[in-house]
């Protein structure tokens, strides 16, 4: 396994529609396997391929287990609800804002090997779901905010969340 480059905001694979896949064969499975080397090196929750300058329809996600789940060409198939929270992409550095998501969301996809399976999840990995699926096709979080958090604003959001959180 091998880290890979993460590009940054700006980058033209990051406004691109990916290519589905339709070989699983081993230079997949290195792709895969180096995306959740770079995820965990990363500290982030989610790496979408254009990310590391791979136009491809492949993306991993590690939900709230800690484990990481492989998407290939995935789809998602019903969402429900609605959340709202901060968001930022490993793309997109220090960078942060509040945007909108299902709270549930379901995805089809295919595993390394190309079988179909679903899967269902919600809050922080259901965000990421949605947050990584439209990287596939050239679009980044940061549509979805009428602006980024300043470093003041950000701790002053943080802030609000935690007394929420004692008052609730
Ligand atoms: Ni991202």
């Amino acid at each position: 396994m091998a880290l890979r480059k993460i590009v940054l905001q700006g980058d033209e694979c990051l406004q691109k529609k990916c290519r589905v896949v339709t070989d699983f064969n081993q230079r997949l499975h290195i792709l895969l396997d180096d995306m959740a080397e770079t995820l965990a090196e990363s500290g982030g929750v989610g790496l979408a391929a254009p990310q590391v300058g791979v136009l491809r329809r492949v993306c991993v996600v590690m939900n709230e287990d800690e484990e990481i789940i492989e998407l290939v060409n995935p789809e998602i198939i019903a969402a429900e609800g609605e959340q709202t929270g901060l968001e930022g992409c490993l793309s997109v550095p220090g960078k942060y804002g509040v945007v909108t998501r299902p709270y549930t969301v379901r995805v089809r996809a295919q595993d390394r090997n190309g079988s179909f399976f679903e899967v269902e999840d919600e809050g922080l990995t259901a965000r990421c779901f949605c947050h990584e699926i439209e990287h596939l096709d050239g679009h980044l979080f940061v549509e979805h905010t009428d602006h980024l958090l300043s470093d003041e604003e950000l701790q002053e959001y943080i802030r609000q969340q935690e007394e929420e959180e004692e008052e609730e």
